[in-house]
């Protein structure tokens, strides 16, 4: 999805939310190519944040708006986005409580990385031009994002 083509009521909610997945993405690019534990364990600390906040946002904000305006249409696509974060949550808290080195820590990043493809897949290509189309307003979600997104990065790391 090109940010330059969504009309103004989506376009700062939306573009919060797809500059998240450009970010988790690179990060996920980087930790393949990283070539020390370290580097490792930093970058995997970061996603983890990045993500666990990312789907704090989509919960306590985006998701309740799109299914109270967008009605039965979103209701399965809002269901299956709640059971695949909860999949992704889980696998996140795996990560936290290891380091890299342990068994399965790089094949769950790895799964965690296919996790968040198909997650950006299905918004970016089903649920957000529904959104679009059926022209929510979701400039009070926007700002409703962006100032609990500031609160939640100003916390300590998990
Ligand atoms: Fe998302």
């Amino acid at each position: 999805m090109n940010k330059s083509t969504i009309p103004t009521a989506q376009k700062a909610a939306l573009s919060l939310l797809l500059d998240d997945h450009r970010n988790v993405k690179k990060l996920f690019k980087q930790f393949k190519e990283a070539s020390s534990d370290r580097e490792k364990a930093d970058i995997a600390q970061t996603v983890c944040k990045e993500l666990t906040i990312h789907t704090m946002l989509e919960e306590e904000v985006f998701y309740p708006l799109v299914r109270r305006e967008g009605g039965q249409p979103f209701s399965d696509m809002l269901d299956e986005a709640v059971v695949e974060h909860a999949s992704a949550k889980d696998l996140i808290a795996q990560i936290q409580s290891m380091k890299p080195g342990d068994d399965m820590y790089d094949a769950k990043v790895t799964v965690l990385c296919e996790y968040i493809n198909h997650h950006v897949k299905e918004e970016e290509e089903e649920m957000f031009p529904k959104i679009v189309a059926k022209k929510i307003d979701l400039r009070e979600a926007a700002e409703m994002m962006s100032a609990r997104k500031e609160e939640l990065m100003g916390m300590a790391p998990a």
